[in-house]
């Protein structure tokens, strides 16, 4: 599974973003993630589709990896799919109905992602594991961007990573929260290949940079 970095758009400079979008892939990042967050499933507000599209109709092409931090899911899954979504990821806490929110990704055409809180177990996700095209763990509480990473998750990782080899399933497995170049090779040595990162490199004078040295750091894994 080729490594995949992520830059969270809720640490760009918001009045410019459009222009943080693409100075941030410029740099080498392979995708936007764009936190959603609704004041009632997590303690912040974010964006909405509109921002979404908008970034769309501004040019930007790579894929857009939306995390729903919101309650209840499912009008926003479509609105985000209409929006240019290509991953759309929830928290199974937050659907009444795990499996039907998931079919109704896939009828939109984008890729289907559950999300993992820091305290919820693996196995929470098993009987749907098979229909994934990413597995998220947070590796912070979300809600807020530059908080510490929690060294447990990398347990739930590698639980995970053991699950999806023994059934040969394709499914991603990505890292959100806490994640810089100083512990982003020990989160992939425990099986992560999908990063997050949003004060890492927006939080630096040189977006380059901080993408190139943890490419550095994946090296030979
Ligand atoms: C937290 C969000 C994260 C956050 C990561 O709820 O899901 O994507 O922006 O931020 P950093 O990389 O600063 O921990
Ligand atoms: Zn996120």
């Amino acid at each position: 599974m080729s490594f995949l970095i992520a830059p969270s758009i809720l640490a760009a400079d918001l009045a410019r973003l459009g222009q943080e979008c693409d100075d941030v892939l410029a740099a080498g990042a392979d995708m936007i993630h764009f936190d959603v967050m609704d004041n009632h499933y997590v303690p912040n507000l974010t964006f909405g589709p509109m921002i979404c599209e908008a970034l769309r109709k501004h040019g930007v092409t790579a894929p857009i990896d939306v995390h729903l931090m919101v309650e209840p899911v499912d009008d926003l899954i479509v609105s985000f799919a209409d929006a240019g979504a290509d991953f759309i990821s929830f928290h199974p806490e937050a659907s009444r109905h795990v499996d039907r929110s998931l079919k109704l990704i896939e009828s939109k055409g984008c890729k289907k992602a559950l999300v993992l809180n820091p305290a919820s177990p693996v196995s929470l996700i098993e009987p749907v594991l098979d229909q994934l095209d990413m597995l998220l763990f947070m590796s912070v509480n979300p809600g807020f961007g530059g908080q510490k990473f929690l060294p447990y998750v990398l347990d739930k990782i590698r639980k995970a990573k053991a699950l999806i080899v023994e059934r040969g399933l394709e499914c991603r497995i990505e890292v959100d929260g806490g994640v810089g170049v100083n512990n982003i090779r020990q989160v992939a040595e425990a099986g992560a290949d999908t990063f997050v990162a949003g004060s890492a490199i927006f939080g630096s004078d040189d977006y380059a940079d901080v993408v190139k040295a943890m490419r550095v750091e994946l090296e030979g894994l």
